[in-house]
């Protein structure tokens, strides 16, 4: 049986991942517009850059973005996209930064840092990028706020599209030891299935901010949206902002 690894998810999605991602453009360019007011001109590294989804956006705004990404896949769909191939991305784990500048902006967008499957490796990934920030750079977070009420025997099963010609579900199952959360985003199309996993260890934002401060960040601005609405309570999705302490 094939074993999961960093580079698991993107391998086997990269070719569906634009066409399957549900995220539409107008959030996209939201979140490249309040990135590059992040920047302030100065340089930017994405961690799982992927396809350069937001990436490219923040590119045209005149940010120097680089990114790191396990997936030579992924970044092969980069490659394809009008400058994509004018990003420089360093392929490894995004937890190690392992990159020789340093940035005013280091941002990991669509849950992609619960990625990183332990504690231990996120903690380190906190201490990573703080020593990569230039003097008052910003690390940006954007991911979910675990809601344990969607599963039922540590299980859960959603449909995601019911169309004519097939169907999508997710099927997942919850390790409340680890935090972590295993998936398969299921496709039955025109007499095919298409399997595809994802595994990730979720944190609430108090850890994350718990693990800024093992780091020397501190928590700067929480929102719960690219508009800057004010994070609240019971809100499903968080982007936090973190600098230097
Ligand atoms: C959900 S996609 C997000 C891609 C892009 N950031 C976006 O918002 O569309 C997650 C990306 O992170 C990459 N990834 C996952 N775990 C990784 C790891 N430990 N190190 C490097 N890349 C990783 C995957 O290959 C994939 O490209």
């Amino acid at each position: 049986m094939r074993t999961y690894d960093e580079t698991t998810y993107g391998d086997l999605i990269a070719e569906q991942y634009d066409r399957i991602n549900r995220i539409s453009p107008q959030q996209t360019q939201a979140a490249a517009d309040a990135l590059a007011e992040l920047a302030k001109n100065g340089p930017a590294l994405e961690l799982g850059i992927g396809t350069g989804r937001v990436a490219l956006p923040l590119r045209e705004k005149g940010i120097a973005v680089h990114g790191i990404d396990a997936s030579s896949l992924m970044i092969e769909e980069l490659r394809k996209k009008p400058g994509g191939d004018a990003i420089p991305v360093t392929v490894g784990n995004f937890g190690d930064v392992a990159v020789e500048e340093k940035f005013s902006l280091i941002y990991v967008v669509f849950n992609t840092f619960f990625a990183l499957l332990t504690q231990e490796e996120q903690v380190q990934c906190f201490a990573n990028v703080a020593s990569h920030l230039l003097a008052g750079g910003v690390f940006v977070i954007e991911a979910f706020v675990p809601d344990l009420s969607r599963f039922t025997r540590n299980q859960n099963m959603v449909a995601t599209n019911v169309g004519v010609d097939g169907v999508r579900f997710d099927v997942s199952m919850y390790d409340p030891m680890h935090q972590r959360v295993d998936s398969q985003h299921v496709i039955i199309a025109n007499g095919s299935i298409q399997t595809y996993p994802v595994q990730l260890r979720y944190a609430w934002p108090s850890e994350l901010d718990l693990m800024a401060q093992l780091a020397g960040l501190k928590l700067c601005e929480r929102w719960s949206n690219w508009q800057r609405s004010p994070f609240a309570s019971g809100d499903g999705a968080h982007i936090s902002l973190y600098q230097q302490a």
